[in-house]
């Protein structure tokens, strides 16, 4: 049993040697428009792709063998190992697979050494992101921005300083400390209460939006009020001078009140 167990790993060893430098099995086919194919596998073919032409903006229809090149961002590109392309025959770079990482982003792409940076693509760059703590913020209009997840935040599109966002979320575009703000209409004002405290007073047609505090205030029609006033059939009065009657707010008689 320990022979054959041994003897399995030699011929294991064996096979991961031989695979240094011999094309892929042919069980496994490559990508599309990858690396070089085996002249033996690969069925000469003529194709053509619409050269660019950078120094007159020309563009000419040029054949290439596909057996050995590839069409990649308006040129030809010469087939390598690992090389393939980062993007379409019109718009796109070569990039090796093994020692770059291509990002792309609103039909744009770029390719980056690995040895540079990272293979954390936000927008067309790249960046280093071992340790966790980096996110992409995507918005329109304005290019993806990167930004750190521990201390920032992403609300629409927009990076904000968040101090610690375990306490932090998003009002609209705007990020704000659940320990002292809210966001409790669904209209994008920062209210400064706190999120346990808030509360949305809405008017009957549910135009008017009013954060509130519901533990020091009550909802009256769209308008907050406090414990010295009252709601009368959807006007707020003042205790010390009016009260409802019939739902009309009436002035409390100067004599009665004494
Ligand atoms: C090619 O087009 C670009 C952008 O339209 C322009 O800036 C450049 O001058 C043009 N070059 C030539 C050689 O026409
Ligand atoms: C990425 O950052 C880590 C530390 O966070 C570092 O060890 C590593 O070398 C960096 N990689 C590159 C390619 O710069
Ligand atoms: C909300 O009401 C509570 C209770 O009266 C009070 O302690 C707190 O300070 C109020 N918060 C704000 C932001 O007004």
């Amino acid at each position: 049993m320990k022979l054959y167990i041994a003897l399995l790993a030699i011929a294991a060893a064996a096979v991961v040697q031989g695979q240094e430098g011999t094309p892929p099995p042919p069980s496994v086919p490559p990508p599309v428009g990858a690396t070089l194919i085996p002249p033996a596998r690969c069925k000469r073919a003529i194709q053509t792709c619409a050269v660019f032409d950078p120094s007159t903006n020309e563009t000419t229809d040029v054949d290439y063998d596909h057996c050995l090149q590839f069409c990649c961002g308006s040129a030809v590109v010469d087939r390598s190992t690992d090389v393939v392309c980062c993007g379409n025959e019109v718009v796109g770079v070569p990039y090796n697979t093994v020692t770059q990482v291509c990002c792309n982003y609103n039909h744009q792409y770029a390719a980056h050494d690995l040895a540079d940076g990272g293979d954390f693509c936000c927008g067309l760059n790249a960046y280093n992101n071992t340790a966790r703590d980096l996110g992409c913020c995507v918005g329109y209009p304005g290019d993806p921005q990167m930004f750190n997840v521990f201390t920032e935040m992403c609300c629409a599109g927009i990076v904000q300083f968040a101090g610690d966002t375990a306490y932090t979320s998003c009002c609209g575009d705007t990020s704000y400390d659940r320990r002292t703000q809210s966001c409790p209409c669904q209209i994008p004002v920062v209210a400064f209460i706190p999120e346990k405290d808030a509360s949305c007073c809405y008017d009957s047609t549910m135009s008017v939006q009013t954060p509130y505090n519901r533990s020091s205030e009550q909802c009256c029609n769209g308008v907050a009020y406090t414990v010295d006033q009252f709601c009368c059939a959807g006007v707020v009065g003042d205790i010390a001078t009016q009260f409802c009657c019939g739902n009309e707010i009436t002035a409390v008689d100067p004599a009665v009140a004494g």
